[in-house]
C-alpha cells in the first residue's frame, strides 16, 4: 500500500519508466495458476491490448480461496436490507466461498459452461454478488443488467450477447415499492430465443407466472454440493460484459478480461481507499453498474475487506437512512455519488447530526463532477472536516479508477479528481489533437494502456475502435473534457459527446430520442441535458409533432411512458417542449449545442446563429421557454 506522498511519486515515476516491471510486481501479489509470459502487448491503432499474456488464473481464488487460510471468519459481505427491521447478514469469507461454490454447481447442473454468457437481473441481495462470483468460478461470462431497466432494455442486452441463462428474482424491494422483476423478465424473455434456463430467487414472495424454462433457485441449490474447483482461465479470457450507453440507440457491451481487471481493481481499491484490516467499507452503488462490479465485489474482496451491500434507497424509511446505516455498522469508508449528496443536502442537517458518524474515516465520490457546494456539505456534515474525500474519475470502459487522490496520502482539492493513478498517463489535448502542457483546458485522453481497460465491445470491435481510438489516434479517448491546474490536478468538466450524466446514470441521448420517435404523433425529437440542482443534469426533450393543435399534456405523458418502457424510468425527460422545428445546420444536422444553451436558459450565449438553416426557430423556442 502506498503510504506517503513520496511513495506515490515514486510509484508514478516507476510505472511511467517501466510499466511492465511495475505491473508485473503488482500482479505477483495475486493467486495465479501459472505465470504470464509477457506483461503487456498493445497496439492502439488496431486497437489491441493484452495484459499478463499467457497467465492462467481464476479471479475467485484471489477474492475467496486465499482468504480461507488467513481470515476465514472475517465478514466478507455485510448485507443491510431495504427494510431496517429485517436483520442484517454478516457473511464470512468461509461462508461466501461455500455459497459461491454451491451456486457455481447449480449453474453447472443447469448446463452452464465456460464462455457462456449468463445474464443477471437481480435486486441488491447477497445472492447477486454470489451469482457474479459463481459465474467467474466456472468461467461463464456474466452480464449484469441493472434491475431498474425495462423489459425492452433487458431483452436488447440478453440478445446482444446471446445469453443462454437468466438469473433473476420474483421481485425486489426498493424503498416503499416492490419491483416485479420476474414479470419484467418474462416480458423480456418473450423475445429472447437463446435463453434456455431461468433461475428465480425468492426475495419478495410475490406471485409469479411460471414458464417451462423457469426453475426456483432454492430448489436447485438443494440438489448440489459445495465443492467446486475454480475453472482455469486465461488472463485475456472475458470475465464479464457490462453495457453502457453510447451515441447510437444500441448499448455497448464493454468486455473486461480476467487478469488485468483483477490486478487493477484490487490495486486501486487498496491505494485509493487505504482500508485497514478492521475497517467496514460501504459503496452505495448498485452491482448493476461498473462501480458495484469493481468496488463492491471484486476490488474489496481481492483485498480481503468487509464490503457492505445495501438493498435500499437513501430516502427510505426517511432521508437519514445512509447515516443510520453508517452508525449501525460503524462504517469507516463511505463511497457514494454526488447526486445522492445533493439530494440529502436539501434536508435539515439535523438528520445527519442525530447519528453517530464518528467511525467514518474516508469519504468517496463517483459518477459525475462533484460541485463545490456538495463537496463542502459532504466534508462538513458527513466528514466533520475529519475525513479525506476521494473524488474518483473513471468509466465503465476503464474498469477501475483512473484519476483520484489517495485518501490521506496525496493532497485533495475540492471539485478536482486530482492526480492520475500510477501507471495512468492522462493528457489534455486541444481540438487539433496536440497535447497541452501545464495548466490548461481541453479534451482528456490516456496515452498508455492500464490493466483494466475494456478490450472490446461485445460483437463489435469496429465500433470500439471508432468510439475510443479514432478521434485522437494513439490515445484512448474517454469522451470527457477536463482542466488542469499548475500542480497537475485534473478537474473533469463533463462530457464532450452526446452522453448526459443524470443522477450519476450515463444516458445516451440517441436511444431516448429513438424511444420518443416511436410515438405515432412525433415527427422528430432532440434530447439534451441541462444543469439541475440535485440530478447534476436533467433531460429536456424538444419534440416536433404532426399536429401542433394536439393536447400537449397528453403527448408529454405518453412520451414519458414510452421512454420508461423502452429504456427505464431513469431516462424520462424532466422537460418536454413541443416545438415547430429544431435548429439545424445547412447540412441538416441538429444543433444540439444551441438546444443545450436554450435548455439551460443561457439565451444570450448562443453565439452566431445566422449560419443556421432556420435561425427563426431559435427565437420561437426562446419565447416558449420564457
Ligand atoms: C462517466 C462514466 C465511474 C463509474 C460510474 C460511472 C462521469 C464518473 C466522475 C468524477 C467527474 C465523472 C464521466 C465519465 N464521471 N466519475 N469523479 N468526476 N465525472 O460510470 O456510467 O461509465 O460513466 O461518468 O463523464 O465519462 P459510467
Amino acid at each position: 500500500m502506498i503510504k506517503s506522498l513520496s511513495e506515490f511519486e515514486q510509484a508514478t515515476a516507476q510505472a511511467k519508466e517501466n510499466p511492465d516491471g511495475f505491473w508485473s510486481k503488482v500482479a505477483s501479489e495475486f493467486e495465479w495458476k501459472s505465470p504470464w509470459k509477457k506483461t503487456l502487448d498493445y497496439d492502439f491503432s488496431k486497437p489491441e491490448v493484452k495484459w499478463f499474456v499467457g497467465g492462467k488464473l481464476n479471479i475467485t481464488e484471489s477474492c475467496l480461496d486465499r482468504h480461507l487460510v488467513t481470515q476465514p471468519n472475517k465478514t466478507a459481505i455485510l448485507f443491510e436490507p431495504n427494510d431496517p427491521t429485517e436483520a442484517a447478514q454478516h457473511i464470512t469469507y468461509k461462508e461466501l466461498h461455500k455459497r459461491v461454490c454451491q451456486t457455481a454447481n447449480m449453474l453447472k447442473a443447469n448446463d452452464a459452461k465456460k464462455g457462456d454468457r449468463i445474464c443477471i437481473y437481480m435486486p441488491m441481495v447477497p445472492e447477486l454478488a454470489i451469482a457474479v462470483l459463481a459465474c467467474a468460478r466456472i468461467g461463464a461470462i456474466h452480464s449484469v443488467v441493472f434491475a431498474g431497466f425495462s423489459a425492452t432494455a433487458l431483452a436488447a442486452r440478453i440478445n446482444d450477447a446471446s445469453c443462454s441463462m437468466l438469473l433473476t428474482a420474483d421481485g425486489g424491494f426498493r424503498g416503499a415499492k416492490t419491483i416485479a422483476l420476474k414479470k419484467i423478465a418474462d416480458e423480456a424473455l418473450a423475445s429472447c430465443s437463446t435463453v434456455n434456463c431461468c433461475l428465480v430467487l425468492q426475495r419478495t414472495q410475490q406471485e409469479v407466472q411460471w414458464n417451462p424454462i423457469d426453475k426456483w433457485w432454492h430448489e436447485e441449490i438443494e440438489k448440489v454440493g459445495s465443492d467446486c474447483p475454480a475453472t482455469e482461465m486465461d488472463s485475456e479470457d472475458p470475465l464479464f460484459v457490462l453495457y453502457t450507453s453510447g451515441s447510437t440507440g444500441k448499448p455497448k457491451g464493454m468486455v473486461h478480461t480476467c487478469g488485468g481487471y483483477m490486478v487493477y481493481t484490487a490495486y486501486t481499491f487498496k491505494n485509493v481507499f487505504q482500508c485497514q484490516p478492521n475497517d467496514v467499507y460501504w459503496c452505495t452503488a448498485d452491482i448493476g453498474w461498473i462501480t458495484g462490479h469493481s468496488y463492491i465485489v471484486y476490488g474489496p474482496l481481492a483485498n480481503g475487506a468487509t464490503t457492505v451491500m445495501f438493498e435500499g434507497v437513501p430516502s427510505y424509511p426517511a432521508f437519514d437512512r445512509f447515516w443510520e446505516v453508517c452508525a449501525k455498522h460503524k462504517i469507516t469508508h463511505f463511497y457514494t455519488a454526488p447526486t445522492a449528496i445533493r439530494a440529502l443536502e436539501k434536508h435539515p442537517t439535523s438528520l445527519v447530526e442525530k447519528h453517530d458518524l464518528s467511525s467514518l474515516k474516508v469519504l468517496g465520490s463517483v459518477g459525475e463532477p462533484i460541485n463545490a457546494e456538495a463537496w463542502h456539505w459532504y466534508d462538513e456534515h458527513v466528514g466533520r472536516h475529519n475525513c479525506p474525500i476521494v473524488d474518483t474519475w473513471w468509466q465503465t470502459e476503464t474498469g477501475g479508477i483512473l484519476i483520484s487522490s489517495l485518501a490521506g496520502v496525496t493532497p485533495q482539492k475540492p471539485t478536482f479528481a486530482t492526480l492520475p493513478m500510477p501507471g495512468v498517463q492522462a493528457v489534455l489535448l486541444n481540438n487539433e489533437g496536440d497535447e497541452i502542457e501545464g495548466e490548461g483546458e481541453g479534451i482528456l485522453a490516456i496515452k498508455h494502456p492500464w490493466p483494466s481497460i475494456a478490450r472490446t465491445i461485445w460483437g463489435d470491435h469496429e465500433r470500439y475502435k471508432n468510439v475510443y481510438f479514432s478521434a485522437y489516434p494513439g490515445y484512448y479517448f474517454p469522451g470527457d473534457g477536463a482542466l488542469r491546474d499548475a500542480e497537475g490536478n485534473f478537474r473533469i468538466t463533463g462530457r464532450v459527446d452526446d452522453v448526459v450524466i443524470v443522477s450519476g446514470h450515463n444516458l445516451g441521448t440517441a436511444p431516448i430520442e429513438n424511444a420518443i420517435n416511436e410515438h405515432p404523433e412525433v415527427v422528430e425529437s432532440a434530447v439534451v441535458g441541462f444543469p439541475h440542482d440535485i440530478k447534476g443534469n436533467a433531460l429536456c426533450a424538444y419534440v416536433i409533432v404532426r399536429d401542433m393543435g394536439v393536447d400537449s399534456s397528453t403527448i408529454e405523458k405518453e412520451i414519458r411512458e414510452e421512454v420508461a418502457k423502452t429504456i427505464g424510468p431513469i431516462a424520462k425527460p424532466d422537460q418536454i417542449l413541443v416545438v415547430s422545428g429544431l435548429p439545424k445546420t445547412r447540412s441538416g444536422k441538429i444543433m444540439r449545442r444551441i438546444l443545450r444553451k436554450l435548455a439551460a436558459g443561457e439565451h444570450d450565449q448562443l453565439g452566431d446563429i445566422s449560419t443556421l438553416l432556420n435561425p427563426e426557430i431559435v427565437e420561437e423556442i426562446k419565447r416558449q421557454n420564457s
